[in-house]
């Protein structure tokens, strides 16, 4: 029998817990310490970062924060981030396994919120964004950081293609306009949109995944297959590594 998504997430997620740990690409970059300078300015009582996978946001807001609660569906995860936690000497950053569309915190338990590379992999994101807007006090800050569909329409589905071709737990890396629509609907008001690029290279960002060498062969199949306004928007290089678009949305 086929798992339903939330154990395929778990599943893709929890083997591979020490790599998200280690990861550059997550442990590093100008979002990253943009999230940090909001929590340094707004000083709160009690954080969430949701969808923590290795922690690094945690990481980066637990000495701006009072608590930091670490939510996950990963248990695996979880247990990596209370071990990298103890081995940096935080001790203010608490670890709960919960799905994003199913909270277990009280309506407005929170006076931050931040969620970075996650929501991609939500299976109900309408759901999940609700649920962020329902555990925050209001007028609280939040931040959503994630990889980004690009308004070329080609290159928007080459994206979802070769992301699903890596890894089976994605959903859907969303627009700008879906982003700005979704938050408006769960309530929230948007004050700053910020875009960036990230290059992944292709060995660390398939062997993240433990891509099976049948789909990493069809995504080189797709970039070569590529049309030249999509290979140029990724800036797809001759070994498959290639630069996305990501999108880092405050709001209140
Ligand atoms: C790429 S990792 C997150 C990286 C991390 N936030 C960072 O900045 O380094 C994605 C994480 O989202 C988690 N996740 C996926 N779907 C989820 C859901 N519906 N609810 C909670 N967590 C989820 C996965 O278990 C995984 O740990």
């Amino acid at each position: 029998m086929t798992a339903d998504h939330d154990s395929l997430v778990q599943s893709q997620f929890g083997a591979r817990a020490h790599d998200y740990v280690t990861s550059a690409v997550h442990a590093q970059g100008a979002d990253l310490a943009r999230i940090g300078a909001m929590a340094a300015q707004c000083a709160p009582a009690q954080a969430l970062d949701l969808g923590c996978g290795g922690g690094h946001v945690s990481y980066a807001i637990a000495a701006h924060a009072a608590r930091v609660t670490a939510c996950d569906l990963s248990e695996q995860m979880l247990a990596a981030v209370d071990a990298e936690a103890a081995r940096r000497g935080i001790g203010n950053i608490a670890t709960s396994r919960a799905a994003a569309e199913a909270l277990p915190f009280a309506d407005g338990s929170f006076d931050f919120l931040a969620c970075r590379f996650s929501a991609h992999h939500w299976q109900n994101i309408a759901a999940g964004l609700s649920e962020a807007r329902r555990v925050l006090r209001p007028g609280a800050q939040a931040v959503f950081a994630d990889v980004a569909a690009p308004a070329l329409v080609a290159a928007d589905t080459h994206l979802q293609a070769v992301e699903l071709l890596r890894d089976g737990s994605h959903v859907r890396d969303y627009s700008e306009g879906e982003w700005r629509a979704m938050l408006a609907t769960a309530g929230f008001v948007v004050e700053a949109v910020q875009t960036a690029r990230l290059r992944m290279g292709f060995a660390d960002w398939t062997a993240r995944m433990r891509t099976p060498d049948t789909h990493a062969a069809a995504i080189r199949s797709l970039q070569r297959m590529a049309s030249s306004e999509v290979a140029s928007h990724f800036a797809i290089e001759a070994d498959g590594s290639f630069t996305l678009d990501t999108l880092l949305t405050e709001v209140r």
